[in-house]
């Protein structure tokens, strides 16, 4: 097998050449401090805990994404590297629906464990069930059945929407992520309302079981307790949100640092509420694809990937001149 021959922290050694810099540390003895490295998921460079130094080179680069290579010197352990980490922990933000809550909460819990007191948490996570909700009960409401998330699922199960598929008597499919797993929660959906019934059904069976991921759910409920929540677009929904309950308060950023909040303006021409509610295609507001792009996001849902804005401008067609586009879905 090709290697490469490389210093570590003084260290000469070989490793294989397709390895990272920090299984390479961590195959010798190095210990290098990670947050979202995590055996089973993909790296992406989230926490940046896992910086190092590269001689020849004045950037820190994150161990867990960075390959090695021939002849490089490393160093993970200086005295700028622990100043650095030392600032990364102080202050985290916990953003995310049900599906991080789990990690965020494992890490404050380690954090007491280990009694960090340089270690806080702004904690911004949302839950799902009261968005669809207050979509449901919106006046002029048209959306006719779910898609539930299945990382969501994954986390929290589905019992709990049981009670919104009767009450606002609409399909709601748990659905995972492949197109084909897409395409068959939407005939799903589709053949319940052409039966005109009302169940939830689990399409992401091979992920999601009914009742979900009870350690990761006592985990939320160990760390989190449930809030109020500011929802970009739709105000402040009724028990919405997480945030850390009393006994872990003190690792609460908001209260540590209460300048580390600040009031987020919706820009005036954002219309993302009424594409949230299904009232708006994406492509019908005056701003997407020219003021407002994934690269320049005005609004949450142009935000992520799988956000509505960001989805119709990645796969959509080109767009019709617009005089001749739909104003609102269905018309
Ligand atoms: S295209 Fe941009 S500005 Fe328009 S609704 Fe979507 S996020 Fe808001
Ligand atoms: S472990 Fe988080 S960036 Fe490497």
């Amino acid at each position: 097998m090709p290697v490469k021959t490389l210093t570590i922290d003084g260290q000469l050694i070989t490793s294989p050449k397709d390895q990272t810099l920090l299984d390479a540390a961590r195959a010798h003895g190095v210990k290098i401090p990670t947050l979202c490295h995590l055996d089973g998921v993909s790296d992406v460079g989230a926490c940046r805990l896992c910086l190092v130094e590269i001689a020849g080179s004045n950037k820190l680069v994150p161990s867990c994404l960075t390959q090695v290579a021939e002849g490089m010197v490393v160093t993970t352990n200086s005295a700028r590297l622990l100043e650095y980490r030392r600032m990364i922990v102080e202050l985290l933000f916990a953003v995310g629906f049900e599906t991080t809550a789990p990690a965020t909460a494992l890490a404050v819990r380690r954090a007491r464990q280990l009694g960090l007191r340089n270690f806080s948490m702004l904690v911004s996570h949302v839950l799902v069930p009261p968005a669809m909700e207050m979509i449901l009960a919106s006046p002029g409401n048209r959306v006719q059945g779910f898609l539930a998330a299945g990382h969501v699922c994954t986390v929290m199960g589905y019992e709990m929407y049981d009670e919104l598929a009767a009450r606002f008597r609409v399909p709601i499919v748990v659905t995972g992520f492949e197109p084909i797993d897409l395409l068959e929660g939407l005939l799903m959906l589709v053949e319940q309302l052409e039966a005109k019934t009302f169940r939830v059904e689990n399409q992401y069976v091979r992920s999601v079981q009914r009742e979900g991921n009870r350690h990761a759910q006592a985990a939320i409920a160990e760390v989190y307790e449930v809030c109020d929540r500011a929802w970009r677009g739709l105000g402040v929904l009724s028990r919405s949100g997480l945030r850390l309950r009393p006994d872990y308060q003190d690792m609460d950023a908001d209260r540590r640092f209460p300048a580390s909040t600040t009031a987020s303006v919706e820009p005036r021409e954002c219309r993302s509420a009424v594409v949230l509610l299904g009232l708006l295609r994406p492509d019908a507001c005056e701003a997407f694809g020219t003021r407002c792009t994934p690269e320049h996001p005005l609004g949450a849902p142009m935000v992520s990937s799988e956000g509505a804005c960001a989805a119709y401008y990645r796969y959509s067609r080109p767009a019709k001149p617009r005089g001749e586009r739909s104003e609102t879905l269905g018309s």
